[in-house]
């Protein structure tokens, strides 16, 4: 398992403490930034997080800003990208069981690195159902492709 995770300047801290939670469970983790907590524009590291998804080279993404909001429309934007913005466990499990979610998305300015662990655990520990939610992620996907 590999995630690719990225964060504008607000959560630079949160992002170093997922990492390295990450790795402490055996994943495999890429940064793309951003490393410094001058201001930056965070659709820059919503897309570079989507767009390695999407090029399959990481299995999922994680994207931080303040909101979680901001950078996950980022995300969203990169054809083949379902973020969600979960802000607790329960939104983080269903999100991938339902929707097949293939970033994460949260605020650092709203959870604290505790609770940010357990949507992250929860949310790698979840896995899609399909049936009628794949029909339901298809027509999301149909809504995407007609553009
Ligand atoms: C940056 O101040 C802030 O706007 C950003 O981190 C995020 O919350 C946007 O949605």
């Amino acid at each position: 398992m590999k995630i690719v995770i990225g964060n504008d300047h607000s959560a630079v801290e949160l992002r170093e403490v997922i990492s390295a939670h990450l790795r402490e469970k055996g994943i495999e983790v890429e940064e793309v930034g951003t490393f410094s907590t001058e201001s930056s524009n965070y659709p820059e590291w919503g897309e570079k997080v989507a767009r390695k998804v999407v090029a399959k080279e990481a299995d999922l993404g994680i994207a931080i800003c303040g909101t979680g909001v901001g950078i996950s429309i980022a995300a969203n934007k990169v054809k083949g990208i379902r973020a969600c913005v979960c802000s607790e466990p329960y939104s983080a499990r269903m999100s991938r069981q339902h929707n097949n979610a293939n970033v994460l998305c949260f605020g650092a300015r709203v959870v604290g690195s505790e609770l940010a662990k357990m949507i992250v655990d929860e949310w790698l520990a979840a896995e899609f159902l399909g049936g009628r939610h794949q029909t339901r992620v298809d027509m999301i996907m149909k809504i995407e492709e007609e553009g």
